[in-house]
């Protein structure tokens, strides 16, 4: 018998048991975490997030954004809640979320009302993760059990922000790095890829290619340039839907899209351009059943990125700042 862990029946003792903790950075996230110390965080972040995504459709989008940005940026760990201090720079104003992230009132309200039933119990960053599930279920997607047990961040870095989220103007080569930086496979990234089934984007990330790229449909391409001036600096900002056919229902249509050269974005179109993701693209297309499954496979994997854990990072009171 060979043992490769430094732990054997005999030598189960406390520091061996840390030593196996720290080896693997979320074996304490679990789905039970808050079981006895806010068995109703479900039903009320639901609440929040349902009456979020009634008063704004959108909201489901951007708060499932949220999530993302957060885990991709050192770990999920409520670090894009923080507002800029006077002595930091946090993520909010990095280029990918400046303008451009949102929902971080709803998330104002979702943590007070945690904190009225469970004071000082549940993450900032478990929140997000939760708010991430609910808002994909109530717009009609797959559901999954959450894991628990995130701690939350005492600092945020704009830099790792503006240097760890992909943006639209990548190829397909730097989508498959970006995600195997933080553990996730090409398969994670096409199938995470499908978030693109909700929500907007602004001009100025799709005016290139609605002007200059030529796998885009042409009629596609009328219909956008017509709210997207051509002038870089005139209407930025004015929204398009990312998936032009069903923009806050969360199904497969993202994928029916690419197949037919529609992806909004030049990065989404890349999933399918003739590389190695063309089969995949085919298979969520023609399977809501493989997309469904593979997505929430792989938002728990993105959920598992770096979490804090044990005594490192605190649960903050306020999202938008440290204790
Ligand atoms: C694969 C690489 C990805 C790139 C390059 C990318 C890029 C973008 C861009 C440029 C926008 C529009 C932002 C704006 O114009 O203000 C956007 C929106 C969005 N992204 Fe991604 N994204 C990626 C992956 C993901 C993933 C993995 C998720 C979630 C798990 C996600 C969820 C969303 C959602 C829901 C929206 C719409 C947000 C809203 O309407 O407020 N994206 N993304
Ligand atoms: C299209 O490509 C040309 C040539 O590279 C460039 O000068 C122009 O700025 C591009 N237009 C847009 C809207 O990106």
């Amino acid at each position: 018998m060979a043992f490769s862990s430094p732990c054997s029946v005999a030598v189960l003792t406390l520091s061996c048991l840390l030593l196996l903790l720290v080896g693997s950075s979320n074996a304490q996230l679990s789905t039970d975490f808050y079981s006895k110390t806010c068995p109703n965080v479900f039903t009320t972040v639901k609440s929040q997030v349902q009456s979020a995504i009634n008063n704004e459709a959108r909201m489901g989008a951007s708060l499932l954004r949220l999530f993302f940005h957060d885990c991709f940026v050192n770990g999920c760990d409520g670090s894009i809640l923080l507002d800029d201090t006077s002595t930091f720079t946090g993520e909010k104003n990095a280029a990918p979320n400046r303008n451009s992230a949102r929902g971080f009132d709803v998330v104002d309200n979702i943590k007070s009302a945690v904190e009225k039933v469970c004071p000082g119990v549940v993450s900032c960053a478990d929140l997000l993760a939760i708010t991430a599930r609910d808002s994909v279920v109530i717009l009609g997607g797959p559901s999954w059990n959450v894991k628990l047990g995130r701690r939350d961040a005492r600092t945020a870095s704009q830099a790792a922000a503006n240097n760890n989220i992909p943006p639209p103007t990548s190829n397909l080569n730097n989508l498959v790095s970006f995600f195997q930086r933080v553990g996730l496979s090409s398969r994670d990234m096409v199938a995470l890829s499908g978030s693109h089934t909700i929500g907007q984007a602004r001009c100025t990330n799709f005016r290139a290619r609605i002007y200059n790229e030529t796998n885009l449909d042409s009629s596609l391409a009328q219909t956008r340039q017509s709210n997207c001036p051509r002038t870089a600096g005139s209407g930025d900002n004015n929204l398009a839907p990312l998936d032009l056919q069903t923009p806050t229902a969360f199904d497969n249509n993202y994928y029916k899209n690419l197949l037919q050269n529609k992806g909004l974005l030049h990065s989404d179109q890349q999933l399918f351009n003739g590389g190695s993701t063309d089969s995949l693209v085919r298979t969520y297309g023609s399977s809501p059943n493989t997309f469904s499954s593979d997505f929430a496979a792989g938002m728990i994997k993105m959920g598992d990125i770096k979490p804090l854990t044990g005594s490192n990072g605190e649960i903050r009171k306020n999202c938008r700042k440290i204790n």
